[in-house]
């Protein structure tokens, strides 16, 4: 199996992100321990977001987050945290990994796979999960599938943004990140208070390599290719959240909200009726 965290211990790197779980336990691997454990829910929220990307997946992540309680588990950064760590902390596959990222392309499924369940026990977390970025491919939600049957787990969403391409490539091309909180900005719609500084933390703020327009245009052909197949899939399991992506943040996380909410009780309604007709028999 390939090993993506278990060389060299690392560096403490990580800073608190613009939440107060700084979600070490994910982002630096099974080696590390947060630094504050969610309060367990009663019903745990376990969410997948889905849409293309720059669609604004990791905004709403951490205001759902923040709402609901649950840990964002973003894969992309994952794998961009081990791409600060010292080259002699790199495995070979992580090696690999960067330089699919660079270009855009998707990271083979055996390495992405290999990285989620070394973090199998965030999947397990008392407060849920908001899984962003991932899975991408069938084979990585057949994957997924798998663990969480074998651990007891339902999902209880997958939320599907979208956006037209034109409005994703304007999104992309103005975004910014914070190198030490991770927190995004745009340059426009999203502007940092003081110009390539941090609101949050007073970081430089900082353009993805992967935001160049070559890496765009790869990016949105492997989501096209790969990763809409998995909307008939979560579809078809009648776990499916349609949410259009236009709109302030704002306005697009009372949709996702509201519409996860009615979901919800939709549920718990349909699990009551079972029981009942079930007491009749
Ligand atoms: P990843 O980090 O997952 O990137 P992504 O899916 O390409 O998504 P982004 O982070 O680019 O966009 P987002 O939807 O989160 O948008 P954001 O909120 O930032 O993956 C990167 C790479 O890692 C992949 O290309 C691949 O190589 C590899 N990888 C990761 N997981 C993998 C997997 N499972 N399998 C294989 N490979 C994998 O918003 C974008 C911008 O828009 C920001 O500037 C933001 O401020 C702005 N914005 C957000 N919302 C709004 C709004 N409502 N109005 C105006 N602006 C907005």
């Amino acid at each position: 199996m390939i090993s993506i965290t278990a060389l060299a211990p690392c560096p403490p790197y990580i800073q608190p992100m613009t939440t107060e779980n700084n979600r070490a336990a994910w982002i630096e691997g099974p080696s590390a321990q947060c630094e504050t454990t969610p309060e367990p829910a009663l019903v745990p929220w376990r969410l997948i977001l889905l849409g293309a990307p720059g669609v604004g997946k990791g905004t709403q992540a951490e205001m759902l987050h923040r709402r609901l309680r649950a840990c964002h588990l973003s894969t992309g950064d994952a794998f961009r945290a081990s791409g600060t760590r010292a080259d002699c902390n790199q495995s070979p596959a992580m090696k690999e990994a960067l330089g699919y990222m660079r270009r855009g392309e998707l990271v083979p499924d055996s390495t992405v796979w290999a990285m989620v369940r070394e973090r199998r026990s965030c999947l397990n977390c008392s407060g849920g999960f908001i899984l962003d970025g991932f899975p991408r491919t069938l084979a990585q939600a057949e994957s997924l599938r798998e663990l969480m049957d074998a651990e007891g787990l339902g999902l209880s969403a997958v939320v599907n943004y979208s956006l037209p391409f034109n409005e994703i490539v304007t999104r992309l091309g103005g975004r910014r990140t914070c190198e030490k909180c991770k927190a995004v900005y745009h340059i426009t719609e999203r502007p940092p208070k003081g110009e390539g500084q941090c609101d949050h933390c007073g970081g430089e703020l900082f353009q993805r390599e992967d935001d160049r327009p070559e890496s765009i245009k790869v990016r949105l052909e492997a989501y096209e290719r790969s990763t809409a197949s998995l909307i008939e899939f979560y579809r078809k399991q009648g776990l499916l959240v349609n949410v259009p992506a236009k709109g302030t943040p704002d306005d697009i996380f009372e949709d996702t909200f509201t519409q996860l909410e009615a979901k919800r009780v939709r549920e718990v309604a349909r699990k009551v009726l079972v029981a009942q007709a079930d007491r009749c028999e």
